[in-house]
């Protein structure tokens, strides 16, 4: 019911006060430390509400309970799991908290971190009557209202908030879950443009090749930042700075072209027969492009970056067939 949802969204954002005042209690020292050790500043904390889970198990419960919440609510909450003889324990303890907001800013669910190293690295809210996993991102509250023309998608919680907090308030990310149609849709609301941010790692190129045919399906046109030699944008801003980040954005690379890369890359371009392979599978890439005059030009720029005749490339993508 509706008084059931109201008092859910009361019991989130309880929580989400609750471990931000233990964050900065005595309590919280060790996970200050840790933000602050991430350089992670005050004004970043408060913006994004951070917070400390405590290292009790049970600690959560016992405040929510205080609270006058029953048993049942708290188990609809994902916050805490009740076991018959063993009571109430928390879902987070021990753990920087990053409480995750809807675009209304209302907090709808959790993220957190072990300080250090130790498994799971992220522990994050089970989906709940509030938190669909497909239909919120991390950060969307803010980068509503960023006023630039694209957004840029990341893959974790840090990248966000080392984005935001380099001034980059566009930067978004899915939450522990794989990139869906609905974060599409979503994104597609608020902006034309989106630039994938994802790690250069071999999971994140990975991840790349998957929402990009997503991101178009919903309409929105992309591009693929560049990140090397670092894993993730919250890297890669420690290492390189706001203006070299600013820099890689305004040449990232279009999405069609960040495909040729990644094929392109499978082949030895110096061994004739690989050459071939990889010019076949470029037509056929190109093949897929319905516009022909946007098929012409790429043609066009995949000859010239990899030194294939314009007019042998063009007679191949014919072969594959094109619709426009
Ligand atoms: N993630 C998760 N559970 C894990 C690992 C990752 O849910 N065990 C999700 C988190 O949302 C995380 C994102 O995937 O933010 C990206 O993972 P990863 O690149 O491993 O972590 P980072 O975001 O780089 O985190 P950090 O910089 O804190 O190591
Ligand atoms: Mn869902
Ligand atoms: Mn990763
Ligand atoms: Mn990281
Ligand atoms: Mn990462």
């Amino acid at each position: 019911t509706m008084d059931a949802k109201a008092r859910l969204r009361e019991m989130n954002k309880l929580s989400a006060n609750y471990f931000y005042y233990l964050l900065h209690s005595k309590r919280g020292q060790k996970g200050l430390a840790y933000l602050k050790n991430r350089g992670i500043t005050d004004e970043t904390i408060k913006r994004f509400g951070l917070g400390y889970a405590d290292i009790y198990n049970d600690d959560l419960y016992r405040f929510l309970k205080s609270k006058g919440y029953s048993d049942e609510e708290l188990k609809d909450s994902a916050l805490v799991t009740i076991d018959e003889r063993r009571g109430g324990s928390d879902k987070f303890w021990n753990r920087v908290m990053f409480p995750i907001m809807d675009v209304n800013n209302r907090v709808i669910g959790f993220g957190g971190r072990v300080m250090g190293d130790g498994s799971p690295k992220y522990l994050n809210s089970k989906e709940t009557t509030l938190f669909d996993k497909s239909r919120n991102l991390y950060g969307l509250n803010f980068a509503r209202s960023s006023r630039k023309k694209e957004i840029i998608l990341c893959e974790g919680y840090m990248d966000v908030i080392s984005m935001h907090q380099a001034g980059f308030t566009n930067a978004v990310a899915a939450l522990g879950t794989a990139f869906t149609s609905g974060h599409g849709t979503l994104l597609k609301r608020y902006t034309e443009n989106v630039i994938l941010s994802f790690d250069s790692d071999e999971a994140g190129q990975r991840a790349i090749l998957r929402a990009i045919p997503i991101l178009k399906e919903a309409g929105l046109t992309v591009r693929v930042l560049n990140l090397k030699p670092y894993k993730d944008p919250d890297e890669f801003i420690k290492g390189l700075g706001r203006e070299a980040l600013e820099e890689r954005i305004s040449h990232a690379t279009s999405s069609f072209m960040f495909q040729i890369q990644v094929a392109a890359g499978r082949y030895d371009q110096n061994d004739p027969e690989e050459k071939t392979k990889f010019q076949h599978e470029a037509a056929k890439l190109l093949s897929t492009i319905e516009e022909r005059l946007e098929r012409k030009n790429y043609i066009d720029a995949v000859s010239r970056e990899y030194y294939i005749d314009a007019k042998d490339l063009e007679e191949l993508v014919n072969y594959y067939g094109t619709s426009g």
